[in-house]
């Protein structure tokens, strides 16, 4: 059976990935700094050690693996967090190489309209690091990830929830196609054995583009709120982040990290890769976010539909 490497499995991303990689047929390896507690809280899932701050851990984490799916970021962490992805990710692309790793695939941030703040820069850094080597490598941008757990997400959604005065600052104005958590997992586990020569870069929109403004109302009346808002043009990301803080569960640091990613649009440049999965309908909106809320209200991590079409499409494919 083939192997695959999930890196970042105890993430937001990886978790929802893990059981469209199992059901896809792949022998899922996940990877965490500390397995030894995820083997605890997660006994049925086979865990490795892999620290990239550690490259001794990385060789045999790669033993055996024929691709790789790469969700490691280090925001929100001590230190440097640009410098740290880019020894990440040199480190990494070395070990892959020696291991004889066929793909990476990487999920990133859909590049900026206008300067990039320093989190999405990093994020395109590491996707250059890494197509930089033998390995073929498919980058996959996404902008907010709609699901349970998704920072992103928890920050919009308990600005939606919370406030019964909405403030909207001017970068609340920019565009984005935020995209559900599902058509994510579907685009990772069909990127992992695509038939593709070389390295690539795809963008994975959600199927609307929406202002952050608009995002806030959708959400809002999906809970049956109705705010009273109030423009602020003059509200600096850096202000916002603190107000952010005050408002929502975020981290400052991350939150100012991600409220400094929304200061330009952060629009696709193509829908092509959708077209390379004939048949896949991406989520709408508003269901993606009433998954989200409802997935947070139970307790779940998303990812279901992903796998129900991979399974369609496979028991279609050997019909
Ligand atoms: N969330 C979004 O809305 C969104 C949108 C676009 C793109 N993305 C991208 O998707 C990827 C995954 O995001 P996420 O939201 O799932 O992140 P997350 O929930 O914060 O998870 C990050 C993962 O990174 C791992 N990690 C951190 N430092 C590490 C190190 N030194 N060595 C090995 N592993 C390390 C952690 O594993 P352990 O703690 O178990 O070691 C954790 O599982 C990132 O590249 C992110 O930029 C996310």
């Amino acid at each position: 059976m083939r192997r695959v490497l999930l890196t970042g499995a105890t993430g937001f991303v990886g978790r929802a990935v893990h059981p469209a990689l199992a059901g896809a047929g792949w022998n899922v390896l996940c990877a965490t700094r500390r397995p030894e507690e995820a083997q605890a809280r997660d006994p049925k899932r086979i865990w490795v050690r892999l620290d990239t701050e550690r490259t001794e851990t990385l060789g045999p984490a790669l033993s055996g693996v024929d691709a790789v799916v790469y969700l490691i970021h280090s925001m929100g962490q001590s230190g440097d967090f640009e410098a740290k992805e880019r020894a990440a990710a040199e480190g990494f692309r070395g070990a892959a190489e020696a291991a004889g790793v066929r793909r990476i695939v990487y999920l990133g941030g859909v590049a900026p309209a206008g300067e990039a703040s320093k989190h999405l820069r990093s994020r395109m850094t590491t996707g250059e690091v890494l197509r930089g080597g033998r390995v073929s490598v498919i980058e996959l941008r996404a902008a907010m990830i709609i699901g349970a757990g998704g920072l992103s997400w928890q920050m919009v959604r308990d600005l939606s929830a919370r406030l019964p005065l909405m403030i909207l600052p001017n970068w609340l104005q920019n565009a984005s196609q935020p995209v559900a958590l599902d058509d994510v997992v579907a685009a990772i586990v069909h990127a992992v054995s695509a038939p593709h020569d070389g390295s690539g870069v795809f963008d994975v929109p959600g199927p609307e583009t929406l202002t952050g403004e608009q995002i806030l109302k959708r959400i809002g009346k999906l809970l049956g709120i109705r705010p009273y808002t109030i423009r602020v043009p003059v509200l600096t990301p850096r202000l916002s982040s603190y107000w952010l803080k005050l408002v929502t569960r975020a981290d400052f640091s991350v939150a100012q990290e991600l409220v400094e990613g929304l200061t330009s649009d952060l629009v696709a440049r193509g829908i092509e890769y959708w077209a390379l999965m004939p048949g896949y309908q991406r989520t709408p909106f508003d269901d993606a976010a009433l998954a989200a809320l409802h997935d947070e209200h139970e307790g779940l991590s998303g990812g279901t539909r992903a796998l129900e079409w991979l399974l369609q499409r496979a028991s279609r494919k050997f019909v």
